[in-house]
């Protein structure tokens, strides 16, 4: 069996996306310790910004026609792809910055999308295999809370990975992580303890489902 762990974080040091999808990684091992993990790490490692025009443009011209820019953005979107049909199973790391969408998974998404084998219309390759979304974010969005609605990361990470890629998706969310480093958000200290441990316990819940789940495709 094979994890693959894909990390949107843009720091390593301190990174709670990071931390819960360790627990998550941890308990997936626990039943299989000698499998392998296949990692992306796009917050860190981020994927040419280019690559995904090319490789949309190399979908509309001949192989033998295609610049050297769209061949190498069309290999690039063959190896993440190979990447996801290898993985028995998946854990996704991605933080809320700007109120909106890792720039460096959108991208890595947007390229994955251009493989034939992911693109709309086809067989879902991804279909019923078991997932994880840790999502972390360092205010807090709630019903009532008063930047409500203004989360507009977390819905679509959900609309691509449980709904188009069909994946059969649990997630971790964690808020009110920037908690002790804004000192504006020190009123939410206990809460902020609270939010981390309940992360914790669901990292480790869903880590171990998905270290016992069987695919379904
Ligand atoms: C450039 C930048 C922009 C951010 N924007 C937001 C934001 O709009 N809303 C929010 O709640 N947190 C925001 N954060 C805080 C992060 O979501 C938070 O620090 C989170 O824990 C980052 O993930 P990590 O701990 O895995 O690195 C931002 C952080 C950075 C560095």
């Amino acid at each position: 069996m094979t994890l693959f762990r894909l990390d949107a974080s843009i720091r390593v040091e301190g990174s709670h996306s990071r931390a819960l999808a360790d627990i998550v990684e941890q308990e997936w091992q626990q039943s299989r310790p000698a499998d392998p993990v296949i990692r992306r790490h796009v917050g860190v490692e981020p994927l040419p910004a280019t690559a995904w025009p090319n490789a949309v443009s190399a979908a509309y011209v001949p192989q033998e026609s295609r610049s050297p820019e769209q061949q190498q953005a069309a290999a690039l979107a063959a190896t993440l792809t190979d990447e996801l049909a290898a993985a028995d199973a998946l854990v996704f790391a991605v933080p809320l910055y700007n109120f909106g969408v890792s720039q460096h998974f959108k991208t890595w998404v947007d390229l994955v999308i251009t493989d034939p084998r992911m693109g709309p219309g086809g067989e879902p390759l991804l279909a019923g295999k078991p997932a994880v979304l840790v999502t972390v974010r360092g205010g807090a969005y709630g019903a009532g809370t008063p930047r409500e609605g203004w989360d507009h990361a977390t819905g679509w990470y959900r609309r691509i990975l449980a709904d188009v890629w069909q994946l059969d998706l649990k997630v971790v969310e964690a808020e009110f992580t920037l908690v002790g480093v804004n000192p504006a958000l020190d009123q939410f200290r206990d809460l902020a303890v609270q939010l981390r441990a309940a992360a914790e316990d669901q990292a480790r819940e869903h880590g171990r489902s998905l270290g016992t789940a069987r695919v379904a495709a």
